[in-house]
């Protein structure tokens, strides 16, 4: 046995040699290859290759490049965004590969966020579902379907915890735990790359915005980001991380300021952690104008903050052609060198050369492909089941659903039959007149069964200020000729002959993303209005909540029956949510953000501090840290869910109660379907250092399983413990775990947990 075990650790280690060696021969090859070409590169064409333009598909902000073929020909870029096309961008590919000097091949690149052309709920939605393979195959049909269309570079993921439901990007991103948020990001970054970068349906990753740009003051976009070091490691660092350590090729640089440093020119952030401490060894593309940015942030002129940001650690600059105009001049002042030029050009030669587009520029940009694998139906299926297991049912009085599949539906709200805002934020490429609304949905999955009778019943938003901001981007809000009391009236009437209401409030899909912050999270008016008027009449009410950011939903919470949080499914909106609905598929997501009561509470987050004077939960005591209006409980806490079924849990039993050094130890608990349907559930693991150096959360996530249970089953869920579980950043910034005692939590959301305590010695 001793020898077998000797034998196959022999094996494992010569093929681990045999692997090094391989990859340090590629290496040579590769660096061969650049020193080779970068010899023959002027100093123009070195800094052409930072420099990243669009020609103005996607805009983000006030400009656009401009003379855009002449620059490719004059070697003057090194990478297009905003196009999209295998044709068109075979066009642009040629002049580079034909019409420059040296042949050097672009990047393309786009803001492939979600699904390409066929849309996946928005991340934030499909954090929910908890179901990491799922959100990795996500971003590979996304690569495949971005691939087949001609890109080679998406940017993606968005990893910024967010704790403030403000900030409109919270859609963006997987919410607020960097333990499953570091998840996330590892599976979309395998997801888009796959296991080789020059396979035909490979594309680079882009992990952004490094870094803390959830962290925005009052959830104001681009805002100051201001926090302890140890805040940073400990919660805000972590996805970036996981997704550098997962191979991402790239990393854009953030909006925000991060210690009075804007990120863009931020030398802590971009040498000293990603590269020194986390050894990321790809490129670093500024954010939009990001670079030119830093002129309003109060740092200086245009040549200053290009070779500010250079010098920090900036490779590429997206459209504020500061480093194409000013680093010649900055290298001759003597202001940059030569090295961190050649560096940077180094940097992106090499990711091109990873991405195999020195051997075939033209790899993306097959017509044939394009036109099999784009917007399939095996695509639209796997949007739908993403879809259905994204969706958070956060109420459900009296079993009201699943929805029998007879008698009569009033589908009532502005969102029940709105094709324009199904998809949510950022889908470039997604097409909103194929999407299926919930009106389609109910009828493909109930046809005759049953029947339904439709009222608009509202406008998203009567706010004049508020629709005016959102359709100056994308004329969502569509607002009805009636007055708002005749649509009332009209909703009022349909529900009084229906069994069941079924009434799709939320938000527009631009209420959240870039520069869509809110300082009102709750329904609009003009909803609230006529959600009033519908419990008014005494039938059940059922909420589908469309929402990029979690909403304060106190009133909707006590007086409708059920609310089933959709987010913005996607593509296939209507069959998930129908299918749902009417019980096809038990939902099974978790919140991935804490739902607050109301905007005073914010940021709520379930992982804070203790204080010297915690509160505990409902209570309410003079000199101990609370409000005098409102409790400390969130409305819904994180990992919330419920489902159709009921799921009982033991308390967690550990297989020791004392550990020591680097020993683990095992917390098993045993969960049972008591309900009436199969199901599925996210069964969570939560640990509390309960002394140590740096005051301890009071829970923080370190593990999870999502598991399927037929109805009466019974499942043990064996969570492993290990040191690294244990550990946290001390006041050096080291990793340690502390000795003392710890309390092991396990149970279906933060709030209800069971718990056991073991010591670590
Ligand atoms: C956004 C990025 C995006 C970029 C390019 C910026 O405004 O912050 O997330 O990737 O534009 O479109």
């Amino acid at each position: 046995m001793k020898k077998i075990c000797l034998l196959l650790l022999s094996v494992f280690f010569i093929s681990a040699i045999a692997d090094a060696q391989t990859a340090n021969q590629q290496d040579a090859k590769m660096n061969k290859f650049i020193s080779d070409l970068m010899s023959r590169m002027t100093l123009d064409e070195k800094i052409g290759q930072l420099n990243l333009v669009t020609p103005g598909g996607a805009v983000t902000g006030a400009v656009v490049s401009s003379d855009v073929d002449n620059k490719i020909r004059k070697g003057q870029v090194g990478g297009l965004f905003g196009i999209n096309g295998p044709d068109k961008i075979r066009q642009a590919q040629d002049i580079a590969v034909k019409n420059s000097r040296l042949h050097i091949p672009l990047f393309f690149g786009l803001d492939v966020i979600h699904g390409h052309r066929t849309i996946f709920p928005i991340p934030l939605g499909l954090s929910c579902s908890w179901d990491i393979k799922m959100i990795e195959n996500s971003a590979r049909i996304a690569a495949t379907e971005a691939a087949a269309d001609g890109l080679n570079w998406v940017y993606s993921p968005m990893v910024d915890i967010a704790r403030d439901p403000r900030w409109g990007r919270i859609a963006e991103g997987s919410g607020e735990d960097p333990y499953l948020g570091s998840q996330i990001a590892a599976a979309m970054v395998r997801g888009y790359q796959g296991t080789d970068l020059k396979a035909d349906d490979a594309v680079m990753a882009c992990v952004k915005h490094y870094a803390l740009y959830g962290a925005a003051e009052a959830g104001r976009d681009y805002n100051t980001v201001d926090m302890s070091r140890i805040r940073m490691y400990q919660y805000y660092l972590p996805p970036y991380k996981a997704a550098v350590d997962a191979g991402v090729g790239s990393v854009m640089s953030s909006f925000n300021e991060v210690d009075g440093i804007p990120a863009t020119g931020n030398k802590f952030l971009l040498t000293d952690v990603l590269r020194k401490q986390w050894g990321f060894k790809g490129f670093v593309v500024s954010d939009y104008t990001s670079v030119s940015e830093m002129i309003n942030h109060g740092i200086g002129d245009l040549q200053t903050v290009s070779a500010d940001a250079l010098k920090a650690g900036l490779d590429m600059d997206m459209v504020s052609e500061g480093f194409l105009t000013t680093l010649k001049k900055s290298l001759q002042e003597g202001k940059v060198t030569q090295q961190e030029i050649d560096d940077a050009c180094r940097r992106i030669l090499e990711a091109k050369y990873k991405m195999g587009l020195f051997e075939d520029p033209y790899r993306h940009c097959d017509t044939m492909r394009a036109k099999t694998s784009i917007f399939t139906e095996a695509n639209r299926l796997a949007v739908r089941k993403a879809a259905e297991r994204s969706f958070v049912l956060l109420k459900n009085n009296n079993n009201v659903l699943p929805l029998k599949k007879s008698g009569t539906i009033a589908l009532i709200g502005p969102l029940a039959d709105n094709q324009r805002n199904m998809l949510g934020t950022w889908n470039i490429r997604g097409e909103y007149n194929e999407d299926i609304t919930v009106a389609q949905g109910l009828k493909n999955i109930a046809g005759n069964d049953i029947t339904v009778l439709y009222a608009k019943g509202a406008n998203i938003s009567d706010d004049s200020m508020t629709i005016a901001n959102v359709n100056n981007f994308t004329n969502e809000i569509v607002n009805d000729t009636r007055t708002p009391q005749q649509m009332i009236d009209e909703a009022v009437a349909v529900a009084n002959k229906a069994d069941v209401v079924v009434a799709c409030l939320g938000e527009a899909a631009d209420f959240t993303g870039e520069a869509s912050s809110m300082s009102n999270i709750g329904l609009q008016q003009s909803q609230e209005n006529l959600l009033h008027a519908l419990v008014a009449t005494g039938k059940p009410v059922v909420i589908v909540l469309f929402n990029g950011r979690p909403m304060t939903l106190n009133w909707e919470d006590k007086n409708a029956d059920a609310i089933l949080d959709v987010w913005f499914p996607g593509t296939e909106a209507g069959n998930a949510i129908a299918d749902v609905l009417f019980g096809n598929y038990n939902p099974s997501g978790k919140l991935t953000t804490t739902f607050p009561q109301n905007v005073g509470q914010i940021p709520l987050y379930y992982n804070h501090k203790n204080t010297g004077r915690p509160l505990h939960p409902g209570d309410w005591h003079k000199f101990k840290s609370d409000y005098l209006d409102v409790t400390n409980d969130p409305l819904f806490p994180f990992g919330y869910g419920l489902s159709y079924t009921t799921f009982s849990f033991s308390e967690p039993v550990l297989n020791k109660t004392t550990i020591s050094g680097n020993e683990g130890l095992t917390a098993t608990v045993t969960v049972t379907n008591t309900g009436n349907y199969d199901g599925e559930e996210v069964v969570q693991l939560y640990l509390h250092d309960k002394f140590a150096s740096i005051t301890p959360a009071v829970k923080e996530l370190k593990g999870f399983q999502k598991i399927f249970l037929k109805k009466g089953e019974s499942k043990q869920v064996v969570f492993n413990i290990t040191n690294n579980d244990l550990q946290f950043y001390n006041t050096d910034l080291k990793l340690v775990a502390e000795p003392g005692e710890f309390d092991v939590m396990t149970g279906p959301n933060s709030r209800d947990v069971k718990t056991a305590t073991f010591t670590l010695k």
